[in-house]
């Protein structure tokens, strides 16, 4: 394909929530327009949810725009007065609730609106595209795919992209390469699968972590310490992700998988009714793009926590948000891998050795969980650097089960 096939003339994004308005701010960092259509306005004379959106792009902080200069490039407007003018665009984005009822009823007008070669994808965290279209004509359904992008749009590249069983494959050539080239984007390709790749562990362990930490009695802050950089994740952690995403917006998501993902699944263990989280919801506390969330700023500016009560009726007062915590697990991982960098000492006692030998001896192979007990760093590199097929045959006794 050449450079010029997979530009777009005229891209349109129907929904300017938190995603809506990441993907427009992206798509006029790469200097092209971008309409950013929505429902109109509550009340006749208030601000539209798309004029809004762009309020909340000029004040994002870290900025969704490159320079605030690039808002200019996104042409605001609702769904009722502007609908028609979507006919003009060859590629639409839908970025609406998570509600498959919702997205249909969208793409059957977008079926009665758009031309014939006009791209639509969704920016669907769950919902695989032959629920999404499965009431749509073919022809709808070959020029469909799944872009989806993830939060904030601007500072994360990974992009999934999903093709269905009819969509086209210029469709989906031209969406990757113009993701990757014009909107610098790490494209990969994603199964048709509930949640596709990034949602079907990311939101089951968030789902584990927040029960987890209800259960255990634990702080938000001490939740998120733990399920933080310590573990390689984002130092958001649970609650801070949870927030980031947008409350309601995570509850429509796992109200998702749990109607896709066949019964037996283990996600069905997690992620049942907050009773917390809906009274959070109820009272405007939906994250971010709300009053705050888990975390919440104060009138006089300080920062907040919400005490995890797990009762949804009463929400316990926010208090003062300890900041040690995150700090302190930060300061105590950095230490632990900086440990693990050290050479170890050069020989241990024997009688180590032999206590060392017989534990794994008596483990037999070593294929359960903590097989890295007790052994440093450079052993367990040196287990990767010969190839061992297992402890029987293993030349270095090094007890690795594989390569
Ligand atoms: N928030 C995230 O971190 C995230 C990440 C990846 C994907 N997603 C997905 O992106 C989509 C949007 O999520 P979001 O977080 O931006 O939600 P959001 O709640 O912030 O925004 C959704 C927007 O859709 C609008 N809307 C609802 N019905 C509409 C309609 N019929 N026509 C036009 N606009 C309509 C709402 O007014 C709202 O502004 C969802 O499918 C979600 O699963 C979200």
């Amino acid at each position: 394909m050449s450079q010029m096939d997979s530009n777009f003339k005229k891209i349109a994004v129907i929904g300017a929530g938190t995603m809506g308005s990441g993907i427009a701010a992206q798509i006029a960092n790469a200097g092209h327009e971008v309409m950013l259509l929505d429902l109109p306005a509550r009340n006749a004379g208030d601000a539209s949810p798309a004029e809004r959106a762009i309020e909340r792009l000029l004040a994002s902080d870290p900025p969704q725009l490159m320079h605030k200069r690039n808002a200019a490039r996104i042409i605001t407007g609702t769904i009722s007065d502007d609908f028609a003018s979507l006919a003009e665009c060859d590629w639409i984005i839908e970025a609406v609730v998570e509600r498959l009822d919702i997205k249909k009823d969208l793409y059957r007008k977008l079926d009665a609106t758009v031309g014939p070669d006009c791209i639509v994808s969704s920016n669907t965290s769950t919902i695989p595209i032959r629920l999404l279209v499965e009431d749509m004509p073919t022809a709808f359904r070959q020029r469909f795919a799944i872009t989806h992008y993830f939060n904030p749009v601007r500072y994360m590249r990974l992009l999934e992209l999903v093709r269905g069983t009819d969509t086209a494959g210029d469709v989906i050539d031209r969406l990757a390469d113009f993701n990757d080239r014009v909107l610098g984007k790490g494209v990969v390709r994603c199964a048709d699968t509930p949640g596709f790749l990034g949602n079907r562990v990311g939101v089951f362990a968030l789902q584990v972590g927040i029960d987890e930490a209800m259960r255990c009695g634990l702080d938000i802050e001490q939740a998120d310490a733990l399920m933080g950089r310590p573990m390689g994740i984002p130092k958001t952690g649970v609650f801070g992700l949870y927030d980031l995403i947008g409350i309601d917006l995570m509850v429509d998501v796992v109200a998702s998988l749990r109607n896709i993902l066949p019964e037996g699944d283990a996600f069905h263990a997690v992620g049942g009714r907050n009773d917390m989280i809906m009274a959070m919801i109820e009272d405007g506390f939906t994250g971010d793009k709300g009053r705050g969330g888990f975390y919440m700023t104060g009138n006089d500016g300080a920062e907040m926590a919400r005490p995890l009560t797990g009762k949804g009726a009463m929400l316990a007062a926010p208090r003062a948000l300890d900041k040690t915590l995150p700090d302190a697990a930060l300061r105590a991982a950095t230490a632990a891998a900086a440990a693990e960098e050290k050479p170890p000492p050069a020989r241990r006692p024997r009688a180590a050795r032999e206590l060392a030998r017989g534990a794994r001896g008596a483990r037999g192979g070593e294929l359960e969980g903590g097989r890295d007990e007790g052994r440093s760093a450079a052993e367990r590199r040196g287990r990767r650097r010969h190839a061992c097929r297992g402890p029987a045959s293993c030349p270095s006794q090094c007890s690795c089960v594989m390569t």
